[in-house]
């Protein structure tokens, strides 16, 4: 399939899970992809295996994002879709949530997701290029969870700047989305069911077992089940559409 053909992509945090499965996704509809990510090492390993490139990004650090840019922009360039994948998960009851760790995930799930679709949408800008950005947000965007209220919170950030941002851009011919997934098995999730472990007392698995079960369609997602969404989003085919987060989640959240 080549329905990305000639496009160029970066993509945050894809040196593994979802953002990587978005990586070999795209490449095989015929992008050139660049994986950004603060694991170099990683992305590096990642990218060679499936023939992407690689670029170290902090996603906090504004001159590492204009790096990264300009690094992707030398290799390809342009850039014609970014997809703002990189996050963290944090959990605390709300008595023990500290400043700290409420500081980090902002900076990179909401901050980050900023100021990156802003360094890509500047050059599309200049360059007259009618990109597409695609926000990683999540089902936890949707409504609060008892232990979750800092990641939740980050998360509806992210599908609110995509309402912004989309209908901001869309006069430059950008169209800025967002995929929320519901439960999606990986590496982000085993550190998810540790955070559980630790605040309801249960065993090694045991919340991604529950969770699983509770899905409707039956079980928890994986990326793969993802990648459908990444490429019909950046593909020509999602042309009128313009700053919406559509839930790929088994069936977990219906707005
Ligand atoms: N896995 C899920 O169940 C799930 C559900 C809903 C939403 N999401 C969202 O999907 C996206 C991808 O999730 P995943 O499961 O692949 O996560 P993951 O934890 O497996 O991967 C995140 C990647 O981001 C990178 N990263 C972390 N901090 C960074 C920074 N400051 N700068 C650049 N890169 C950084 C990490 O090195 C890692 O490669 C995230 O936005 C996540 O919030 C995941």
């Amino acid at each position: 399939m080549t329905r990305l053909a000639g496009k160029n992509a970066l993509i945050t945090g894809a040196a593994r899970g979802i953002g990587l499965a978005f990586a070999e996704a795209y490449i095989a509809e015929g992008a050139r992809v660049m994986i950004g990510d603060i694991d170099i090492t990683r992305a590096q390993a990642a990218a060679s295996r499936i023939g992407a490139e690689a670029v170290a990004l902090d996603v906090t650090d504004q001159a590492s994002i204009d790096a990264a840019v300009a690094q992707t922009v030398d290799t390809f360039g342009q850039i014609d879709i970014l997809v703002n994948n990189a996050a963290v998960f944090t959990a605390a009851p709300i008595s023990e949530i500290t400043e700290d760790d409420f500081a980090t995930t902002f900076d990179i799930n909401v901050k980050g997701t900023l100021f990156t679709l802003q360094a890509v949408a500047r050059h599309m800008i200049d360059r007259g290029i009618k990109g597409r950005i695609i926000n990683m947000a999540s089902q936890a965007g949707r409504r609060g969870e008892p232990l979750v209220a800092v990641y939740c919170a980050t998360k509806a950030a992210v599908i609110s700047l995509t309402q912004s941002a989309g209908l901001n851009l869309i006069e430059h011919g950008i169209n800025v989305n967002a995929i929320s997934p519901g439960v999606v098995d990986g590496e982000h999730w085993d550190g998810v069911d540790v955070f559980f472990a630790k605040y309801e007392n249960k065993a090694p698995g045991q919340k991604k077992a529950e969770v699983g079960a509770g899905v409707p369609f039956g079980r928890m997602g994986t990326s793969k089940d993802l990648v459908g969404m990444a490429v019909f989003l950046a593909s020509s085919e999602a042309n009128y559409i313009v700053a919406q987060t559509y839930n790929v989640d088994g069936g977990q959240w219906m707005s």
